[in-house]
């Protein structure tokens, strides 16, 4: 696996995977790596024949200076996972390689990212999917990635990325990969190294109360089996719901009956302690 700070070096890296006619993977990540990325490297590594993973924390995705400032950074484990995963070259540049006119520099392209942009993580954290849809872009700029894939814990910034693509003309297939969890279900996530011994051993209850709201949902309406899960993980020592909302998967709208759409999801947002988790769960899916 070769190491690439520099955005010529990187051209010059898939100029020659092109030539030679192989398909490229991209799998972007902001590293502190866990089995969740790995299982999107692996999949990668099964379908493509040159795999690039980029490790950047990405500021311009950032709303919150304390979450920037204290996201996990462990870049020398990072690479060692992703070498012994198989990847061909890991691309891990410096934010002036990637905003050479800094991070904040103006004007900005603003991306068309639809109304799937506006709600719940769009709502919270202003901006996010802005900072998102750069990177990304960015990244398929410099890779022309055959596949790119893209984990389902964010379900959300799938669907974004999707609009993405498609305002921007982008062509890349994009490849939805399943959420990994601990043992006890709680969905892996960089951020998880910094709950509290405590808080970790609570912060399950999000998924166990997802899980159980499946269950409850096949008797009770869409508004009750939100408050159901709300009122259980609000209950929780540490916690307390920024937001859940039971949507369209497609278009990420909220639906008020179980019957108003084919395929339909629940996207939760829990601080534990400072700690912002996120999850989901589907109640259907009939297409
Ligand atoms: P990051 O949070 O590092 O996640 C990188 C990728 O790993 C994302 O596609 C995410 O959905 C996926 N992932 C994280 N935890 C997962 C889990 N438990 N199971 C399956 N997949 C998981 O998402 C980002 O970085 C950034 O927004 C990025 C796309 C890299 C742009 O900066």
């Amino acid at each position: 696996m070769i190491i690439i700070r520099k955005v010529a070096e990187l051209l010059d890296f898939v100029e020659l995977q092109k030539e030679q006619g192989n398909a490229v993977g991209l799998v972007p990540t902001m590293g502190a790596l866990h089995a969740g990325h790995l299982s999107l490297v692996e999949r990668a590594v099964k379908e493509n024949l040159c795999v690039i993973a980029s490790v950047f924390v990405n500021p311009t995705q950032f709303n919150n200076p304390t979450d920037l400032a204290t996201y996990p950074r462990k870049e020398e484990d990072d690479f060692k996972m992703l070498a012994e995963a198989g990847v061909s070259a890991v691309f891990a540049p410096s934010v002036e390689e990637m905003y050479p006119g800094g991070p904040d520099a103006q004007p900005r392209h603003e991306f068309e990212l639809g109304t799937a942009a506006e709600v719940m993580e769009g709502r919270f954290r202003p901006g996010h999917f802005q900072g998102v849809a750069q990177v990304v872009s960015l990244l398929f700029r410099l890779c022309s990635p055959t596949r790119a894939y893209f984990g389902e814990k964010d379900f959300q910034q799938i669907a974004v990325i999707r609009n993405m693509i498609e305002t921007e003309g982008i062509d890349v297939e994009i490849v939805a990969c399943p959420i990994k969890r601990a043992d006890d279900g709680l969905a892996l996530s960089s951020r998880n190294a910094l709950l509290s011994e405590e808080q970790r051993a609570v912060a399950p209850e999000i998924h166990k109360a997802l899980e159980y709201s499946v269950v409850y949902s096949r008797e009770h309406s869409v508004g009750a089996t939100h408050d159901t899960v709300v009122e259980r993980i609000d209950a929780v020592p540490f916690m307390r719901v920024e937001y859940f909302e039971i949507v369209d998967a497609r278009t990420l709208l909220p639906v008020e009956e179980w019957d108003e759409s084919p395929w339909i999801v629940g996207c939760i947002t829990v601080y534990c302690g400072d700690v912002r988790l996120i999850d989901n769960v589907t109640y259907k899916k009939e297409i």
